[in-house]
């Protein structure tokens, strides 16, 4: 395909290269059937329902503001501590409104202090959750979704970790006889749907229908790193000018 002969191609690969880069590309292959099966395990039932959906995903970023557990608690086990029904409206209301600190100590901390605090205190049972502070009912009044200082932890990671794994396959599809401008573009498609995966993890946080891009470049990311470990294995092994064991080394 191109007539330019300092280019490499498969064709000029020496047997140990081919062996070399396909056992490297069906480990990168099987790692990523894990990642996708990671994936599933991690996030599913997050809403409460078996197998994996968009709010889960939703939940997992940005979380579900009907789903804390004080909002829980007080819908379920907990409720019969409060003297007043009517106060589970004034708790409920405030945790959909932000969970502010001023809320919190204006109409939240006295009905806490009165109905709760003789079991939630960090004196009285250190392992339930602490309600004498706003710290305390904060952590079970939020949202939940992923934190800023874990986005950024994975988002370095991410981007360290497979920038070097879609350099590696890149280099090798790299090798393959195919239009050259289907080769420019599938080598650069991955990179990109990286960028746009992890971006769109920080829009989900505060944006929650955002989480359809997250799902949609990952897809892409996918295929387009499949489509690279196929094409290469497949003319290696099979669409070569020469047969592989043909030659020598
Ligand atoms: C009689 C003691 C007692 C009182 C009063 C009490 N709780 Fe609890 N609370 C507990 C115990 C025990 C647990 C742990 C239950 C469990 O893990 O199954 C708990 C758990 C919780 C949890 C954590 C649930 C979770 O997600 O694990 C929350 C939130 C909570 N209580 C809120 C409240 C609120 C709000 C009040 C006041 C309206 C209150 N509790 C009053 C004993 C109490």
């Amino acid at each position: 395909m191109n007539s330019n002969p300092s280019y490499r191609r498969f064709a000029d690969l020496s047997v140990s290269e081919i062996l070399l880069n396909s056992v490297f590309l069906c480990a990168i292959g099987c790692g990523y059937v894990f990642a996708l099966a990671n994936l599933y395990y991690t996030h599913q039932g997050r809403d409460g329902k078996p197998g994996l959906s968009m709010d889960d995903i939703v939940i997992a970023y940005h979380g579900a503001d009907d789903k804390t557990r004080l909002e829980s608690a007080l819908n379920g086990i907990m409720e019969p501590n409060l003297r007043y029904k009517s106060d589970k409206d004034v708790i409920v209301k405030w945790i959909h409104a932000g969970a502010d600190e001023s809320g919190y100590r204006n109409e939240v901390a006295p009905i806490l202090a009165r109905d709760c605090q003789r079991c939630h205190s960090p004196d009285i049972n250190p392992g339930l959750p602490d309600l004498t502070s706003y710290q305390g009912v904060l952590a079970v009044a939020k949202s939940g979704g992923a934190s800023l200082p874990a986005l950024i932890r994975v988002s370095h990671i991410h981007l360290f970790g497979i920038a070097f794994i879609l350099y590696f396959i890149g280099k090798i599809f790299v090798l393959s006889e195919i239009n050259v401008f289907a080769k420019r573009a599938l080598v650069v498609i991955p990179f990109l749907a990286m960028f746009i995966d992890v971006f769109s993890w920080f829009v989900t946080k505060q944006v929650s229908w955002f989480s359809h891009v997250v799902v949609l470049a990952g897809v892409l990311m996918g295929m387009s790193m499949g489509a690279q470990i196929i094409i290469s294995l497949y003319q290696m092994w099979f669409h070569r000018s020469q047969p592989p064991f043909s030659g020598a080394m």
